[in-house]
């Protein structure tokens, strides 16, 4: 298939998802980071101030795409209007790649906010697999697969998270983005075993990790994306690095958006890990 004569080009280090608050800031200061993340979905537009912004931005920093709109999953014929606005901003902002979430976002017409869920088993597999196949093929590109937290699970999955994931990488011929901190939301809600999870990951599809920090609700932990990444991920992340040192780590805090600096102090918190994963490797 064409899109696999495109390989995912380098990045390094730590990076932070890029928020409107911070574009002034980061314009005005050049500050030094790694790399940035997108939200695709608010970069659509053409022209205007922050269209410019964004541009300068570019120029300054490795930029990549993440969506929440191509529904994975969904049983609706594909949205190629959307792909193709993904693969035009991809192609405006030099984007070293585009990442999506394993799960869907609208069914029979209607559009969710959330991140929709999946079972696990044989029959979604293989809908997601060729859902991605035909994504990638219009991309001419492979995507990066995000896992998603999820508070609820199917009575008609037969298998756990990590090894459907494991199967439709290789099915679907696409990458990984491990999120560390849904993986651990999911250990703490649903019983996953994130130890076996992490060891599982196919560590050479894994091209991207997420970091993020949870809010502590009364029975369960809510993945709001509002807070530092929490001890317990950090320890999740360490053994994750144990096991691959270099690979792009995202900060990523979307609600109460903190200072800029904050955000990069957490970005160096998880440049000093990789260094000391890579101390480790043999
Ligand atoms: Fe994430």
């Amino acid at each position: 298939m064409s899109v696999l004569s495109k390989d995912i080009r380098p990045i390094s280090g730590a990076g932070i998802g890029l928020r409107s608050p911070h574009i002034n800031d980061i314009l005005t200061s050049l500050p030094d980071i790694s790399w940035l993340e997108l939200l695709a979905d608010n970069h659509f537009a053409e022209g205007g101030v922050v269209t410019a912004q964004l541009d300068a931005i570019a120029e300054y920093y490795p930029l990549t795409l993440h969506c929440v709109g191509l529904s994975l999953a969904s049983l609706e014929p594909l949205d190629k209007v959307y792909c193709q606005r993904i693969k035009a901003l991809a192609k405006r902002v030099n984007a070293k790649w585009i990442s999506e979430h394993l799960c869907f976002t609208s069914s029979m017409g209607l559009h969710s906010h959330d991140l929709l869920p999946i079972p696990y088993n044989q029959e979604s597999l293989n809908h997601c697999a060729n859902r991605i196949l035909q994504i990638q093929d219009l991309l001419g590109e492979r995507l990066l697969i995000e896992n998603v937290s999820s508070y609820m699970t199917f009575n008609n999955s037969d298998r756990v998270e990590i090894d459907f994931i494991v199967e439709l990488a290789e099915k679907a011929d696409c990458y990984l983005l491990a999120d560390v901190n849904n993986i651990y939301v999911n250990h703490v809600n649903q019983g996953l075993d994130a130890d076996y999870y992490i060891d599982n990951l196919p560590i050479e599809r894994v091209k991207e990790i997420h970091l993020a920090g949870y809010q502590q609700q009364q029975n369960y932990l809510l993945d709001a994306h509002n807070n530092p990444v929490s001890e317990p991920v950090w320890a999740l992340y360490q053994r994750l690095v144990k096991r691959k040192a270099d690979i792009p780590t995202l900060i990523e805090w979307d609600n109460d958006i903190p200072s800029l600096q904050t955000l990069l102090n957490e970005a160096r918190k998880a440049e000093l890990i990789m260094q000391k994963g890579a101390c480790h490797e043999p």
